[in-house]
C-alpha cells in the first residue's frame, strides 16, 4: 500500500522517478507526488493517478539530480491534493514520503500543535516531518540523528524517505513493517518499496532490516539501526527480468498474467518434481522433513485469494498427507488467541510477502513456539524473512492488482507440498506418486488447453455482462475455486458475486435464484458430479442462467446448462488449477465490457501493509 521511489545520482531524477511511480501504481492509485531538490526544494503532488501528475507537471522545470515520488492508498485522509505526498515541514525546509501508518500520530500531533505547528493535512505522515523538524529546532541535532530520534518515538509501520532543501547530497531512508529496497550503482542510488523501478538501473540490491535507517549519499551510503549501531548492508543480485513488467503485447496486465500461468506454473514446479521416480523435492522445507513427518496439525493463515488457495491446500492436505488442516483468515486468527503449540506447524500464504494481518499472525504463532512456513512469490520481502523455511511460488511479478497467476503457483506448491508430506509419512504408495506426479507435470499443458475457450468465454461474457448478481457454486476443492471465481467477478467488475459450497445453496442463496440470476457451477467428472448436476437442475427449475465448468466431452451437463466451458479431462486432486483458468477469463472480459479499470480496480491495492 503506497509506493515510493527516490534517486541520488547524476542523473535526472524526474524521469526516473514518475517511471518507478508506473511500475508502483499497483500498490495505491488516490494520488501522487514528487519532490526534486536542484537549487531549491520543490514539490509537486496532486489527487489522482500518476498519469494526472504528469499532466500536472508538463511544461515546469523539473531539474534536480535527488528526488523522490510516491503512489499513496489512502488510510488517514480522503485521497486529495493536500493529503497527497511528499509532506513538507513547516518551515518547508524538510520533506518526507510515507508508506505504512503512524500508529500515535494523534498525541504527537497535539502536542505539536501546542508548541505551533500548523498543519495542512489530514494525514499521519505530515506529523513526522513536523516532529523531526521540531527535535532539530529543539536540540540543534543534524538532520540525520533528528531522524532517528522521531522514529524512537513512533509507533506503528513505515518505509519512509526525507530529503532537505539544506542537504543537497543525501535521502535519509528508512523501514519498519514496510517493505524498502535500495539499489546500488556507480555513484548513483535508487530507492523503492519494491525491485521493479530499480532494475533497469542495477541488479544490486539491498533489501533494507526493519529498525534500518540508511543515509546515502552519491558516493556512499551507510547504514544505522535505529540505536545508532552502525550495520554491514548485504549487496544481491536481483533475479528479475524487465520484460517481466511490461504488458508485453496486452491489454492489460491482468490478461498477460492469465496467459502466463503454463509458464509460471511449469517454473513453480520445475526441479521439484520428478516423476518418474515419483519423488518431490522442496528444498526450502527439507531440514523440516523430521517436523512434518511428525506434525499433528497444520494451520494455514492467509487473506483473500491466498486464504482461497489455502483452503485448496486443506482439501490436498488432508486427503493425500491424513494431516489435519485448519485454514483460518490471518486478520480473524491474530485477534481471537488461537491455540497454538510447538507441535504445529504454520503456513503463511502471501503473494507480496507483505501483508500486514499475515504477518502479525505469524509473529503470533512464532510467540507461541510454533513453526512457520511460507509461500510467497515476491523474493526478499517480509513474510520471507520472518519465517522459519518457505517455498516460493516463482511465478514472476504479478502487475495486475487482481491475483491470477499468483493464485495457481499457490495452490501448485500446496499440491507439491501435500504429496510431499504423504510420501515422507508413507501415506501413498510409489506408484500412485509416479500416477501422480505424471498428471501434475502435464498441468501446464492443460491449462495452455483451458485457455482456448477465450473467445466463447468473451461470448458468455457479453451476455451475462449487464447481471447486477452472480452466484459461484462448487463441491469439494472446487468450493474454494467457487469462492475464487465470485472474488475475481467483484472486484473488477463490481457485479456483486458469491461463492458457495454448491450444497449449502438450498439452506439460503437459492432465494435470490430467478430468471435474471447468472450461476457458475464447476461441474467436472468428479466424485461429487452427480450432486452437482442435482444442484443445476434446482436452479434450472427456479429459471436461473447455468453457466457450467465442465469436463471435455461431457453431454450430461451439456443437455442442462445455458453455456458450458469445457475444460481438459485432469485428476481430481488437479481439478482447481484448471477450472479456474475461465473464471478468471469470464470475470476480465466482463469488467472490460464494463468499461472497468480491470488493472486497477477502485478503492484497492495490490499490497494490503495496513490492517
Ligand atoms: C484478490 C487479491 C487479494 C490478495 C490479498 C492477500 O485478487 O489479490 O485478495 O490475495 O490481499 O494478498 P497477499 O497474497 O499479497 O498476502
Amino acid at each position: 500500500m503506497c509506493g515510493i521511489v527516490g534517486y541520488i545520482g547524476f542523473r535526472d531524477a524526474y524521469p526516473i522517478v514518475i517511471k518507478g511511480l508506473h511500475r508502483l501504481e499497483y500498490r495505491g492509485y488516490d494520488s501522487a507526488g514528487v519532490a526534486l531538490l536542484d537549487q531549491d526544494l520543490k514539490v509537486y503532488k496532486k489527487a489522482g493517478k500518476v498519469e494526472d501528475l504528469e499532466n500536472f507537471v508538463k511544461g515546469i522545470d523539473l531539474k534536480g539530480s535527488i528526488g523522490m515520488g510516491h503512489t499513496r492508498w489512502a488510510t488517514h485522509g480522503e485521497p486529495s491534493d493536500r493529503n497527497s505526498h511528499p509532506h513538507s515541514s513547516g518551515d518547508r525546509k524538510l520533506t518526507i514520503i510515507h508508506n505504512g501508518i503512524i500508529e500515535n500520530y494523534g498525541v504527537i500531533k497535539e502536542t505539536l500543535i501546542a508548541k505551533g505547528h500548523v498543519f495542512k493535512s489530514d494525514t499521519d505522515t505530515e506529523v513526522l516531518i513536523h516532529l523531526i523538524e521540531d527535535i532539530q529546532n529543539a536540540t540543534g541535532l543534524d538532520l540525520k540523528d533528528a531522524v532517528r530520534v522521531a522514529l524512537n518515538k513512533v509507533i506503528g509501520a513505515y518505509a519512509i524517505v526525507i530529503m532537505s532543501a539544506d542537504e543537497p547530497d543525501l535521502l535519509i531512508a528508512a523501514r519498519k513493517g514496510s517493505p524498502m529496497v535500495i539499489g546500488v550503482g556507480k555513484g548513483e542510488y535508487f530507492i523503492a518499496s519494491d525491485a521493479t523501478p530499480i532494475v533497469e538501473y542495477t541488479k544490486n540490491v539491498i533489501y533494507l532490516n526493519d529498525n534500518e535507517i540508511a543515509y546515502i549519499h552519491r558516493e556512499n551510503l551507510l547504514i544505522k539501526n535505529i540505536d545508532n549501531s552502525v550495520q554491514t548492508p548485504y549487496i544481491q543480485e536481483l533475479d528479475l527480468k524487465l520484460e517481466m513488467l511490461e504488458k508485453g503485447g496486452y491489454d492489460h496486465f491482468m490478461m498477460k498474467e492469465i496467459y502466463e500461468q503454463p509458464r509460471s506454473i511449469r517454473d513453480c514446479l520445475r526441479g521439484r518434481i520428478y516423476p518418474q521416480q515419483g519423488k518431490v523435492q522442496l528444498g526450502g522445507i527439507k531440514e523440516y522433513t523430521e517436523k512434518l513427518k511428525n506434525v499433528d496439525r497444520i494451520i494455514i493463515v492467509a487473506c483473500g485469494t491466498s486464504w482461497h488457495a489455502g483452503l485448496v491446500g486443506e482439501y490436498l492436505i488432508e486427503e493425500y498427507a491424513r494431516v489435519p488442516v485448519e485454514v483460518e483468515y490471518a486478520s480473524e486468527f491474530r485477534y481471537r488467541n488461537p491455540i497454538i503449540t510447538e507441535k504445529d506447524l504454520v503456513i503463511a500464504i502471501s503473494q507480496s510477502g507483505e501483508t500486514a494481518d499475515t504477518m502479525a499472525a505469524i509473529e503470533l504463532a512464532k510467540e507461541k513456539g510454533a513453526t512457520i512456513f511460507g509461500i510467497c512469490n515476491v523474493v526478499g520481502a517480509s513474510i520471507p524473512r520472518l519465517t522459519h523455511a518457505g517455498v516460493y511460488t516463482h511465478a514472476g511479478p504479478e502487475i495486475g492488482v487482481a491475483s491470477t497467476k499468483a493464485f495457481t503457483a499457490q495452490v501448485s506448491v500446496l499440491t507439491l507440498i501435500a504429496f510431499y508430506i504423504a510420501q515422507q509419512r508413507g501415506k501413498i504408495t510409489q506408484s500412485k506418486m509416479v500416477e501422480y506426479l505424471t498428471g501434475l507435470n502435464e498441468i501446464p499443458n492443460l491449462v495452455q488447453e483451458a485457455l482456448k475457450s477465450n473467445d466463447h468465454i468473451r461470448e458468455i461474457a457479453a451476455r451475462f455482462k449487464d447481471s447486477t448478481n452472480c452466484l459461484f457454486l462448487g463441491r469439494g476443492s472446487s468450493f474454494p475455486v467457487a469462492l475464487e471465481g465470485a472474488l475475481k467477478l467483484k472486484e473488477i467488475s463490481y457485479i456483486h458475486a458469491e461463492g458457495y459450497p454448491a450444497a449449502e445453496m438450498k439452506h439460503g442463496p437459492i432465494a435470490l435464484i430467478d430468471d435474471e440470476m447468472p450461476v457458475v457451477f464447476i461441474a467436472t467428472k468428479h466424485s461429487s458430479y452427480e450432486k452437482v448436476i442435482s444442484n443445476i437442475q434446482e436452479v434450472k427449475a427456479r429459471k436461473g442462467h447455468v453457466i457450467a465448468i465442465v469436463t471435455e466431452g461431457d453431454t450430461e451437463v451439456k443437455g442442462m446448462a445455458d453455456y458450458v466451458i469445457e475444460i481438459p479431462q485432469t485428476n481430481e486432486a488437479f481439478v482447481p488449477l484448471v477450472a479456474t483458468i475461465p473464471l478468471q477469463l469470464l470475470a476480465y472480459h466482463i469488467a472490460v465490457m464494463r468499461g472497468c479499470n480491470v488493472d486497477q480496480p477502485r478503492n484497492l491495492a495490490k499490497s494490503v501493509t495496513v490492517e
